[in-house]
């Protein structure tokens, strides 16, 4: 298997390509808390998605809102979003989480996914409450990064130790920022937000048949192993290359393009303004 480099828009391209999105079931069940906790079934009328990149998250809250607006302060990712996350009623708008161009109580929802662990929390929260109307909701969700692996004639134990493995090789190199993880940011956020009605959702697994290639490809576009291969390139691609090679032995196939199932952990935030 080749090892990809990934510069500008190359870079751009495959973060489009294997970015994972929150399954359907995360997004109902988003929309269901924000019903169930309405004073009247009136529409949705508007949901901002915040630090939505090239919005894949943000295309799947079109079909419940009149209304969509994507913001994110970084161009490139924008210039994604228009190119492949569209539909008639989203517009997307480069702006900080902190400070969002919106009116005051104008908002029905509030969703930041894999994104909320890069803003300014105390700020973002506040201006969350800002443009949420009363009875709005906010969600902020992420995904862990120990990902397992499935396939049918293949030990689950050793395809998800050899995971695991790729997993801890990358640990160091993750921002020194989030730590080994930052689950911690969201429950913090669960734990000091005022607002009585909340959740919190720990364990949500998204299943997803990928060829190999592509959760490999996946693991290469995150940010732990882009900072591996700047600083140790020659151990980045034996990494990449020495697990490919080690999960298609277990797996006994010869090909990378072999379809695995994936399953991603989502944790999530939900919380509704009084
Ligand atoms: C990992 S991406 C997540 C993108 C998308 N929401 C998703 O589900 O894949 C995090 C995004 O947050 C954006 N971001 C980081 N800090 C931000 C801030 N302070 N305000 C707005 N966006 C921010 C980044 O530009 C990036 O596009
Ligand atoms: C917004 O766009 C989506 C996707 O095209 C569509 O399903 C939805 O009905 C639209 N909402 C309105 C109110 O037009
Ligand atoms: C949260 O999402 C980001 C992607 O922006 C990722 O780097 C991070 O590892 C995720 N999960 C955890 C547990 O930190």
């Amino acid at each position: 298997m080749s090892v990809r480099l990934f510069e500008g828009k190359a870079h751009a391209q495959s973060y489009w390509k294997y970015r994972i999105s929150p399954s359907q079931e995360i997004i109902d069940m988003i929309i269901n808390f924000l019903h169930k906790h309405r004073s009247s079934p009136q529409e949705l009328e508007l949901a901002v998605d915040v630090g939505c990149g090239s919005g894949q998250g943000t295309v799947l809250l079109a079909p419940h809102f009149t209304r969509v607006v994507g913001t994110d302060v970084s161009p490139a990712q924008l210039e994604m979003a228009t190119q492949h996350a569209t539909a008639h009623n989203i517009t997307y708008r480069e702006s900080p989480a902190e400070q969002l161009p919106l009116e005051d109580a104008s908002v029905d929802l509030v969703t930041a996914m894999s994104a909320f662990h890069w803003f300014d929390h105390a700020h973002f929260l506040q201006e969350a409450d800002r443009v949420l109307k009363p009875r709005g909701c906010l969600a902020l969700l992420n995904y862990t990064l120990d990902m397992e692996l499935s396939y049918p004639d293949a030990d689950a134990d050793t395809l998800n130790a050899i995971c695991k493995e790729l997993f801890a090789a990358l640990t160091p190199y993750r921002n020194p920022y989030l730590g080994a993880t930052s689950m911690d940011f969201y429950k913090k956020a669960y734990d000091t937000i005022t607002y009585s009605i909340k959740e919190w959702h720990e364990s949500m697994w998204l299943k997803k048949t990928v060829p190999l290639s592509s959760f490999i490809g996946m693991i290469e576009s995150f940010s732990p192993y882009q900072a591996m291969l700047q600083q140790h390139p020659e151990k980045a691609k034996h990494l990449s290359h020495d697990i490919t090679h080690r999960l298609m032995k277990t797996m006994g196939v010869s090909s990378p393009d072999t379809e695995v199932l994936m399953s991603v952990r989502y944790y999530c935030m939900l919380a509704c303004k009084p």
